[in-house]
């Protein structure tokens, strides 16, 4: 995008210049129109399931803004020679994760491609002024994980066929929950940040909070949810390629302590598929949002670490 000509249009409220999960349009003084799109290979075989996963991830980034997804469109890629019954599940499982979202897919377009691709393009909307966006981070803020990390280990485990089916199970729930529950939680107790964590990882998600916010962080490795088995396999040496780049672009912008293994390093920067909110809270709203989560049936949610002010002789993110 860097090497487009600058065009600007003052109702564009978030747009490129930040790393934002969705663009916000202004249309009037009370309604803004939050934009997204997502797409991507399978990660999975169930046609249906790799559907529910890739449509709850695209709403992911609507839900991560505050906004309310109002409609969709389809995205897809698919192959001549493979049977229309397979496609026919996969937008049945999208279409099923929509309704879920209390919205409908209104069309959508098809292209052959040698390897089947689906997602949406999601169209929100928020109240101006209540959007959220990876920016607003402060110093003494809480930060709070939704999901627990570890999908991207485990559906790379899943594709080498060394992942047994309970591991894969749980990373598949994870997967196809929506963050709808969790963003409504955040915009009704009132938070400063949020980003969901997807394909840069865990940390390379809060880099870009922090980076936005001008801040830095403090991570505890041992209050991070992680899904049961994915340390096994990251030590059977399982890690997918798009992780071990995200290890690579933040290292030099995180100081680790001598406990942290390598293994966990690679955690930390796993690429997640339509992984949880990643929100910034101020302290005395932290235990309120963490009794709406739950009220709203999210247990897994935990307090990973905090916003500290910016400190140029140091890194943004210490993990401890
Ligand atoms: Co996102
Ligand atoms: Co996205
Ligand atoms: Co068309």
């Amino acid at each position: 995008m860097s090497q487009l000509p600058k065009s600007t249009d003052e109702n564009l409220l978030v747009g490129t210049k930040t790393n934002d999960d969705a663009a916000i349009y202004k249309i009037n003084d009370e309604i803004g129109i939050v934009l997204t799109v997502d797409f991507f290979p399978p990660i999975v075989d169930d046609p249906f399931t790799y559907g529910e996963i890739s449509a709850a991830n695209s709403l992911s980034d609507v839900y991560a803004m505050g906004g309310t997804p109002i409609v969709a469109l389809n995205i897809v890629g698919f192959p001549d020679n493979l049977d229309l019954s397979i496609l026919g599940e996969i937008l049945k499982g999208g279409a099923s994760k929509a309704a879920e979202a209390g919205i409908v897919i209104a069309g959508g377009h098809t292209v052959a491609d040698n390897e089947p691709k689906y997602g949406l393009s999601v169209t929100g909307t928020l109240p101006l002024g209540s959007q959220i966006t990876n920016a607003g981070a402060k110093p003494g803020d809480c930060l709070i994980l939704t999901k627990p990390i570890g999908t991207g280990v485990i559906t790379t485990a899943g594709k080498q066929g060394v992942v047994n089916t309970s591991v894969m199970g749980e990373a598949i729930n994870v997967m196809t929950s929506l963050n709808k529950a969790a963003a409504e939680a955040m915009v009704e107790v009132g938070v400063n940040s949020c980003s969901d964590v997807t394909g840069f990882g865990l940390l390379g998600h809060l880099l870009e909070m922090t980076e936005g916010s001008r801040v830095s962080a403090t991570i505890n490795r041992a209050e991070v949810p992680v899904i049961d088995g994915t340390l096994d396999l990251i030590s059977e040496g399982i890690a997918p390629g798009g992780t071990l780049r995200n290890l690579e672009a933040i290292e030099p912008h995180v100081s680790w302590s001598k406990n942290i293994s390598q293994n966990d390093r690679v955690l930390l920067a796993d690429a997640q598929t339509s992984g949880g909110l990643l929100i910034s809270v101020s302290e005395p709203n932290t235990k309120r949002l963490l009794n709406v989560l739950e009220d709203k049936g999210i247990d897994n949610a935990a307090v990973i670490g905090t916003i500290k002010e910016y400190n140029r002789a140091e890194n943004s993110i210490n993990v401890y």
